[in-house]
């Protein structure tokens, strides 16, 4: 009797709680579709309100925060006020302005309204498969509340607040600002903080569409800086998501630019009646994602395993596969038009596109110098920064390799062979990546260190649905492409980037083409993940780990039966190398390391080589399945810190 009654005490207890959590799933449910922007298809980005967060517990934040929010309004700037219990941060990509009034707690904590949007923050900014541009629409300020009492957590959360949405493309449009509840400088430091936040909204409403925001030279006058900790970046060339309204060049014609952007580029963007590739609307668009423009068609910018490797934090992993020292590498292309419109190409919105070379063109030489000057700028600018000692840095200013990869189809460039000649008399290697798009070009092509193409798709259909070529014959282009590469005597590439659920069934299909391109070797990787937008539909789903990279790798080695296996791996980019058995794998030795002098003498020499003249020994750590995953371990393993405590 005693047990049935437990037991139907216990039922009933059971029942309760599940009714209780279903009534709270619902009502958050409902709050989250009555909050969230998303929940309405016709709320544009362009068209969203500012969002003002309160982080509080005891109401000091909430409190302020009503205050400004009055403000706001009485300035006519419109605002929605959120305690972000009632917030979805998946839809946080979607902000364009965010202003946050967070509190400080226990043992640096958040309050608890805060704890979600912070924890997802933190897993994001440490996710290295979300894309550091995931924010990059965002404009933000950060107030923080705390007490100096509590030592090195004081103000911990708002501190962590600001660094974590920097470290995930958000512009911090005004510095941090912080009150001590205790010393009685909280109501002063608010109200010179409130007067900046409206001075700048207004600054931002009076010159349009948040150029406030934007510095002289188009740069934001506040942002994560270049060497920031979190900066996460990843490959050089590709593989993030997308922001992808694309500016096609036609589509810029008539945009209306200031008569100083203009210069002497007419709306139809000739100079001096030549047409040219980098308007000033994409100029300032590539500069501002810290792009450094060279003449009017090529680009450079300093990637973020150049600067890891300067810091001794580890190299890329063309360092693990092929011995490139990262820190003495230059990222660069000569062409920023291209001729794909790649879903997972996170620059769309702002490369040009174009079926054949229609600009202006700019002199290989001016190029290439220019390229060198603007690398080693950046790289003087890792002076000084933790890890980077005299050595390393001036390593990093003679450049030893160049990624032409950058974005944009750099075979595209008629003088490209002159730009090669240029770079190898530098006793510069060059990695080239081409779409595929140009086999006349692939043929014509002067020897280089590597040949890359890319094959993002192993069907028609899905090449169409991935790549969305501009070329009605885009098949048969990409397929002239892969025997063009077969000629190729050099070492030779396919790289493959996973979109989980897109093109990850295909294995039979990818083994199809190895016969077409007989490739040296088979990069393959999975997609960064930047964000969904309305034109394109990536979402964390689509992003592979590495052990789906690993298990899609090993499936494809097998189906060549012996021809290919797996020789390398760089877990940090979920990235795995496959190698020719015949040529590379010498004495059950792996040999997909690159002599670079060597390379070099060959092509001074004038005659005839092969991708076997060059090879060298690929040290241990680098091969599949070693213990180190592809991570050198003359380089110091840095993990993010994740107590912020005494962060900033
Ligand atoms: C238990 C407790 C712990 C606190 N811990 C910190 C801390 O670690 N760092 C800090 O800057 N402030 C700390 N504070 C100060 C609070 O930030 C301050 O009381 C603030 O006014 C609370 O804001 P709220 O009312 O919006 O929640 C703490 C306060 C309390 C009561
Ligand atoms: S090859 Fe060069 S540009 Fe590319 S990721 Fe490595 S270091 Fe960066």
């Amino acid at each position: 009797m005693f047990t049935t009654t437990t037991t139907h005490l216990t039922v009933l207890a059971l029942l309760s709680a599940a009714t209780v959590y279903c009534f709270y799933k619902s009502h958050r449910l409902r709050r989250l579709k009555v909050s969230s922007p998303s929940s309405n298809p016709n709320h544009s980005i362009a068209t969203r309100r500012g969002k003002l967060f309160f982080i509080s517990q005891t109401g000091t934040s909430k409190t302020l925060a009503q205050r400004l929010f009055g403000l706001l309004i009485s300035n006519n700037i419109p605002f929605d006020l959120v305690d972000p219990n009632n917030y979805e941060p998946e839809d946080l990509h979607t902000e364009t302005l965010v202003l946050i009034i967070a509190s400080t707690w226990e043992d640096g904590n958040p309050p608890s309204n805060g704890v979600f949007l912070s924890k997802w923050l933190s897993e994001s900014a440490e996710d290295f498969r979300v894309g550091s541009l995931l924010l990059n629409k965002c404009k933000f300020a950060v107030f923080g509340v705390g007490s100096r009492a509590y030592g090195d957590s004081f103000n911990a959360v708002g501190r962590g607040f600001s660094r974590k949405m920097r470290s995930l493309g958000g512009v911090e449009i005004l510095p941090l600002r912080e009150g001590d509840v205790d010393e009685g400088d909280i109501d002063k430091e608010f109200g010179v903080w409130s007067e900046e936040v409206i001075r700048v909204l207004k600054m931002g409403e009076l010159r349009g569409n948040g150029s406030a925001f934007t510095g002289e030279n188009g740069g934001e006058l506040m942002n994560g800086s270049d060497y920031d900790e979190d900066d996460d970046d990843d490959y050089e060339d590709e593989g993030n998501g997308l922001e992808s309204d694309i500016i096609d060049l036609e589509d810029i014609a008539g945009k209306s630019l200031s008569k100083k952007d203009m210069g002497l580029i007419t709306n139809n963007g000739k100079k001096n009646g030549e047409k040219v590739m980098v308007t000033p609307v994409i100029r300032a668009s590539l500069t501002k994602q810290g792009y450094k423009i060279i003449g009017s068609h090529s680009g450079v910018k300093i990637c973020r395993w150049t600067k890891s490797q300067l810091r001794g934090r580890g190299g890329c992993y063309k360092h693990s596969f092929y011995g490139i020292e990262s820190h003495r590498c230059m990222e660069a292309t000569p062409s920023l038009a291209c001729a794909n419109k790649c879903v997972f190409c996170w620059r769309h919105h702002t490369n040009p596109v174009g079926k054949s070379w229609q600009w202006k063109m700019d002199d290989p030489l001016m190029i290439v110098n220019s390229a060198i000057e603007q690398h080693t700028k950046m790289i003087k600018q890792m002076k000084g920064v933790p890890g980077v000692t005299a050595e390393r840095l001036s390593e990093g200013l003679l450049p030893r390799h160049c990624a032409l990869s950058l974005v944009g189809e750099p075979i595209m460039y008629p003088e490209i062979n002159s730009l090669i000649d240029e770079l190898h008399k530098r006793r510069i290697s060059t990695f080239l990546v081409t779409n595929a798009q140009f086999p006349d070009k692939i043929v014509s092509l002067k020897p280089i260190t590597q040949l890359y193409v890319s094959v993002d798709a192993a069907t028609k259909d899905s090449m169409k649905a991935i790549d969305r070529p501009l070329f009605g014959d885009f098949w048969e282009r990409f397929v002239d492409s892969l025997k063009a590469l077969k000629d190729k005597q050099q070492r030779t590439v396919y790289r493959l980037t996973l979109v989980k659920g897109w093109n990850t069934e295909d294995v039979d299909a990818y083994s199809n083409l190895f016969s077409i391109g007989n490739p040296d070797f088979v990069e393959i990787k999975g997609v960064t993940y930047c964000g969904t937008s309305a034109t394109s539909k990536l979402t964390m789903e689509n992003v592979p780990w590495h052990a789906d990279v690993k298990a899609f790798s090993e499936a494809l080695a097998e189906k060549s039966h012996g021809q290919y296996e797996v020789a390398c791996e760089h877990v940090h980019s979920c990235c795995v190398l496959l190698a020719k058995v015949d040529k590379f794998k010498i004495n059950g030795q792996w040999h997909t390391w690159i002599d670079y002098e060597k390379f070099h003498d060959l092509v001074s020499s004038g005659k005839p080589f092969g991708s076997n003249d060059y090879m060298a020994l690929t040290p241990s750590w680098a091969v599949y399945g070693a213990n180190e995953g592809g991570f050198d371990p003359e380089q110091a393993r840095y993990k993010k810190e994740r107590n912020h405590k005494s962060s900033r």
